[in-house]
């Protein structure tokens, strides 16, 4: 069962090289890499691009839904302006990453993934990033602080412009 219009909102790009798993032999088996290919293009998964990945590949839409829940690494709404990634990885979970995770959410009023209201930020854990002797880690666009500790964070949003 699908859940959207017939229209592709897919870009023509995209479209292309979905058709290109259609009709090879358990084509659900190349759910993954078109799932990837969508969302590297649109940053995110929206129920539409579900539903047309179900349609191309010509697999069940529940089993589309099913495969995009299951991976941690496929994202369901867009990514704030800034993506704020916190390394959850062990190095950086023992030295206290969930307590900074936690700070950034309540800072910002969101959810995990969830973007704030302006669309600026949002926040998502990551396993090790490779930087454990710096742990706790965290990433914003390509910055990298160390030894993160949750006081920490309010400087650290008001370095991309957030004030409370
Ligand atoms: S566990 Fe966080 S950088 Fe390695």
């Amino acid at each position: 069962m699908s859940c959207c219009s017939e229209e592709y909102t897919l870009k023509e790009k995209i479209v292309e090289k979905l058709q290109d798993f259609r009709g090879r032999d358990r084509s659900d088996s190349y759910l993954i890499p078109a799932l990837q290919i969508v969302q590297e293009e649109y940053g995110y998964l929206s129920r539409q691009h579900l539903d047309e990945v179900a349609r191309l590949l010509s697999v069940p839409y529940a089993r589309v839904t099913g495969v995009a829940s299951f991976y941690q690494f496929f994202n369901f709404q867009p990514a704030g302006e800034y993506e704020i990634i916190i390394c959850t990885g062990t190095a950086c979970h023992v030295r206290g990453a969930g307590a900074v995770f936690d700070r950034f959410l309540e800072e910002l009023g969101v959810e995990p993934e969830e973007p704030t209201e302006d669309g600026k930020f949002s926040v998502t854990d990551a396993r090790c990033v490779g930087a454990c002797s710096k742990a706790p880690v965290v990433i914003i666009e390509e910055k990298v602080y160390s030894h993160v500790a949750p006081d920490d964070v309010p400087d650290i949003l008001a370095d991309f412009g957030y004030s409370p």
